[in-house]
């Protein structure tokens, strides 16, 4: 089995499942990815992964995507590809999809919980990097009047670099086997993304969230690295959870829309990964603020 995550939530499961199923792994990721995501990248080797660096172009997920698509297909008839995203040839999206769509089942029996009721008025918040977390936190409430709102990296603050292709109106290209609107430049060659986080840090977007963008039944934005920081410290301080850098980006956006909206709005973001992997980016950068 070949897996690619960006921030190595993606190997980390699929290294615990080829352990369980007593399969070979190898995770292709990111040289620059190795280094800022090393918590997980040590939870997959504890699980008996190889992981193969990316050293090519930017040493992140868009490379290793690459790189780990060029393998499989020279090895596709004794091997297994997984895709952490819903990115990649059509197949590999649908499988993602329809796996993340558990989040959003999830969600409504945590809603009955809180409510007693799914609320009306609701705004669902999620990152988008390839999109495979917001489309299964979207999934289950397509067809209700649920605003959906993804968030996208801006990359830093006053940088011309960003991740945020439905945001800045990037045009439609072809990266990794699909459509899709792609940071690119006048030839149609990649362009260079940067982000804080690790997992958005990605020129593309799944075609999905290109339709919901098209038929407008999601709206996008982005945050800066700097709003995502802050929006980490304060979440973390007030309550009782320390999101990751991925859904700091989407807690970003709730501080802005909440001080506009009644108390009648419900925000729900989602959390959808864990500070521990971020540890030392966010000491590097908040000084000895850690949660
Ligand atoms: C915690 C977390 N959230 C979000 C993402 C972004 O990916 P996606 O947009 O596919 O959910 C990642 C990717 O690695 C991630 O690790």
């Amino acid at each position: 089995m070949w897996g690619i995550p960006g921030a190595g939530y993606a190997g980390k499961m699929l290294s615990m499942a080829a352990k369980k199923f007593g399969l070979k792994c190898k995770i292709f990721m990111g040289a620059k990815d190795i280094k800022r995501q090393r918590p997980n990248v040590e939870a997959i080797r504890k699980n008996g992964a190889t992981i193969v660096p990316v050293t090519t172009g930017s040493q992140t997920l868009v490379d290793a995507v690459s790189e780990c698509m060029r393998y499989w297909v020279s090895n596709c008839n004794v091997s297994a590809m997984c895709v952490g995203s819903t990115v990649g040839p059509n197949i590999f999206i649908k499988i993602c999809a329809w796996s993340t769509a558990q989040i959003s089942r999830e969600l409504i029996v945590q809603l009955k919980e809180e409510f007693g009721k799914i609320p009306r008025k609701m705004k669902l918040l999620n990152c988008v990097g390839g999109g495979s977390s917001a489309m299964g936190f979207w999934n289950e409430f397509m067809d209700t009047d649920a605003e959906f709102i993804g968030i996208e990296a801006g990359g830093p603050k006053n940088s011309k670099l960003h991740a945020a292709p439905l945001t800045n109106g990037s045009k439609i290209g072809i990266l990794h086997g699909a459509a899709q609107y792609v940071i690119q430049n006048k030839e149609g060659q990649i362009g260079s993304t940067e982000s804080i986080s690790a997992g958005l840090d990605y020129p593309g977007i799944s075609p999905l969230h290109c339709f919901l963008k098209d038929s407008k039944r999601a709206r996008y934005t982005s945050a800066t690295d700097e709003e995502a920081l802050n929006a980490h410290k304060l979440v973390s301080t007030l309550e009782n959870i320390s999101p990751s850098l991925e859904p700091s980006h989407a807690f970003a956006e709730a501080i802005r829309i909440a001080p506009r909206l009644s108390s009648s709005n419900v925000i729900i973001v989602n959390s959808c990964g864990d500070s521990l992997k971020d540890k030392d980016i966010i000491k590097s950068r908040l000084g000895d603020y850690v949660r």
